[in-house]
């Protein structure tokens, strides 16, 4: 096989962009359909991979809320996460950042802690297991009111040890950082770390709010930044990392094809960009077929193969310690 490849597959990896209720696969989704008794416009996998047909963010967001409702219990949130968890494996992802989206089931009436408590056993049986560690982030849905992300927080305070971060995720354009100043500067008062979605497809406006007023530590995609010489310095000089998701850019019309990605220049600007699945039940793969297809379509080489795996271990939210330790084993491979 193809070398690169090889040392794509070989080397360990953290994902640190990946929304679980994004890595539910239609096999799943059938079974919990069934099991729950919960109607989907879909009869069998080839129905729904079908509807899998995007062309913007929105028309995404709009199925993969509708699919999110055959999750109900405890035990779904589990195998859910347990799913991701046996792909992570497969990927060699030694360590993972997993958001999950709150409001998205408490809104329908499922109990917070029956979705925390779901996800959290799956990632310390994965820890035991498979000697994967993870980090868990919760999203606030951005299409929806700072009073309902307020409330959101007040529901993890009790699960603070299972929670890292906040993060902030769904529809962006019309729905800028600033909007959740208040419950972002909370959040910090109560020691959570601060990531947000910003740049996907709004403009760079979105990423500076969300450095200067929401305080964020990473931007997830930001891939609009190019437009901007002045934020591309800042994000340089603060070594502010993006979670770049290729797969995800391509399936939600960011970029034509892969081929016009900004995945390379924004690397050769010196910035700490990183590879993510995103959603990889909706966008054609998991995190090594993010590595795999850019790799091909633009002509990475070895060394920035070396970089991106390097990023990912240096923006995640692990402890310096844990962070040498990887870096040092890419280093010996590589
Ligand atoms: N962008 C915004 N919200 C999301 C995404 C995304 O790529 N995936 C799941 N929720
Ligand atoms: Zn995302």
């Amino acid at each position: 096989m193809n070398e690169i490849v090889e040392l794509i597959k070989k080397l360990p990896k953290a994902e640190l962009h990946l929304h679980i209720e994004g890595s539910l696969e239609p096999e799943l989704m059938l079974k919990l359909a069934k099991k729950n008794k919960i109607k989907i416009p879909y009869k069998n996998i080839d129905e729904i991979k079908n509807a899998y047909n995007f062309h913007n963010l929105q028309s995404f967001l709009d199925i993969y809320y509708q699919a999110a409702k055959v999750l109900i219990d405890e035990q779904d949130f589990f195998d859910l996460t347990w799913a991701y968890m046996l792909k992570s494996k497969e990927n060699n992802i030694v360590h993972t950042e997993i958001f999950f989206d709150p409001q998205t089931h408490t809104d329908r009436g499922i109990k917070f802690d029956h979705v925390i408590n779901g996800i959290h056993s799956a990632t310390f049986k994965a820890e035991k297991e498979l000697g994967i560690t993870s980090k868990i982030i919760m999203c606030f849905l951005r299409h929806l009111d700072e009073h309902s992300a307020f409330k959101t927080l007040e529901q993890a305070l009790v699960h603070k040890n299972k929670i890292i971060g906040v993060g902030l995720d769904s529809s962006e354009v019309g729905n800028p950082p600033k909007k959740f100043k208040n419950v972002f500067s909370k959040s910090i008062e109560e020691n959570f770390l601060t990531v947000a979605h910003a740049g996907e497809e709004g403009s760079p406006e979105y990423i500076w709010e969300a450095l200067d007023i929401l305080k964020v530590k990473r931007i997830d995609h930001g891939v609009q930044c190019l437009k901007d010489e002045k934020l591309i310095q800042r994000l340089r000089n603060d070594e502010i990392p993006l979670t770049v998701c290729p797969l995800s850019n391509i399936k939600l019309k960011v970029f034509e094809k892969l081929q016009d990605h900004t995945l390379k220049k924004l690397l050769n600007k010196g910035l700490t960009v990183t590879i993510n699945s995103d959603d990889p039940a909706y966008f054609g793969g998991y995190l090594n077929t993010n590595f795999i297809e850019s790799q091909m379509a633009l002509d990475l080489h070895k060394e920035d193969i070396k970089t991106l795996v390097i990023n990912s271990f240096k923006s995640s939210f692990l402890s310096e310690k844990k962070k040498k330790k990887w870096i040092d084993q890419i280093n010996n491979l590589v």
